[in-house]
């Protein structure tokens, strides 16, 4: 027998992925999203890639009385992905609220209704912005955990006391944090990747969409970090990746014979690449310059972060396989794709 997975925002980047693995390794998913950030295209896309069209319920899970009747409906689900969650972290610092309601309501609702019907397993998608600015690197999922620098971030960090918590109260309930670092890259196929809704924040759409012409400019933000070459360094984890180390958390919770508290790992690299390096990276493995020019810091970085990753591969027994070229290659492939559908 199949075993039934829900997932909560799969029609999103991460999610979609992830839906992916999850499908290829012989799990029957169930896709929970409210489609404010994606589309049912995913979906679409996910059935050409697999041949499988995961079942879908569009579904905003901060309506508490809603989320419960479709829990009450899929009783026969193993556990809970939980990717839906804004996350624009410059939007969150306009906006705490909406973040605090949405990122929070949405956790609790599902939490409580999985408590309600059974449904014991629970994985949480978390990232390494709970670090903050740490003082030591790279950072073990013992470092202390900083003031989170935004409020996206700071409901990440609630999100797992409320599961710590949580898992300490009801011994049968169990659940795994998975702390991403910097995900880009596309699948394989070249049929999905990040969709960026207006100008891109982050660093890799901003590189392909200026390599596809759609921005005028890269601006590198800061050149004198105390780095090697003076601009930030971050650990980026290619999204296929990513989605893997999700199947790997899945079966160990599945597995799970005794009760155990909150389980968080690091899901990085270990190593650090420089914007600089990124961008090298990029214009070597696509033969495509990019136009860009250093200019100030970005409010609210920090020079450094990299993940430990021991933890992760002694315990949850995995480890990232892609290297840098490939999540270059990949996101221009994506890119390239998602232009040519306009
Ligand atoms: C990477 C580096 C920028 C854009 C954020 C969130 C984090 C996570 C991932 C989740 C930095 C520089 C960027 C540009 C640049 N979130 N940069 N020019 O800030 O490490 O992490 O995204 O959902 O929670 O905080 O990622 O990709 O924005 O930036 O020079 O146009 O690239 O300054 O050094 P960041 P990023």
């Amino acid at each position: 027998m199949r075993k039934k997975i829900i997932v909560t925002g799969g029609c999103g980047y991460i999610g979609s992925h992830t839906v992916i693995e999850l499908i290829e390794n012989g799990y029957d998913v169930l896709v929970f999203d409210n489609l404010s950030n994606s589309t049912e295209v995913s979906l679409d896309r996910i059935e050409q890639i697999t041949g499988t069209r995961p079942a879908f319920v569009q579904l905003d899970l901060s309506d508490a009385k809603e989320t419960n009747i479709l829990f009450k409906l899929h009783q026969d689900a193993h556990a809970v992905i939980h990717f839906a969650a804004h996350k624009a972290v410059g939007e969150s610092v306009l906006d705490p609220l909406k973040y605090y309601q949405n990122n929070l309501y949405a956790l609790i609702n599902t939490l409580s209704a999985q408590r309600e019907n059974g449904i014991n397993k629970f994985i949480f998608s978390s990232s390494a912005t709970v670090y903050g600015d740490p003082d030591h690197l790279p950072v073990t999922e013992e470092s202390e955990l900083k003031r989170a620098s935004s409020p996206y971030g700071n409901s990440k960090k609630i999100g797992e006391e409320i599961l710590e918590d949580l898992t300490k109260s009801d011994l049968n309930f169990s659940a795994i944090s998975l702390r991403y670092f910097n995900p880009i890259g596309a699948h394989a196929s070249g049929f999905i990747g990040e969709i960026p809704s207006g100008i891109p924040n982050n660093l890799m759409p901003y590189i392909t969409q200026t390599a596809a012409g759609v921005r005028e400019q890269l601006l590198v933000y800061g050149n004198d970090y105390p780095t090697p070459d003076g601009t930030a360094i971050r650990d980026y984890i290619h999204v296929v990746d990513l989605a893997q180390a999700h199947v790997v958390a899945l079966k160990r919770l599945l597995e799970q014979k005794q009760e155990s508290p909150l389980e968080v790992f690091n899901l990085g690299t270990a190593k650090g690449y420089s914007v600089l390096e990124v961008i090298h990276s990029f214009e070597s493995v696509t033969q495509v310059q990019l136009n860009y020019k250093l200019t100030d810091r970005r409010a609210g970085d920090i020079a450094s972060l990299y993940a430990a990753t021991e933890r992760t591969e002694k315990q949850l027994g995995w480890k990232a396989q892609k290297g840098i070229d490939e999540m270059m290659r990949s996101s221009w492939e994506w890119e390239q794709y998602y232009r040519s559908q306009q």
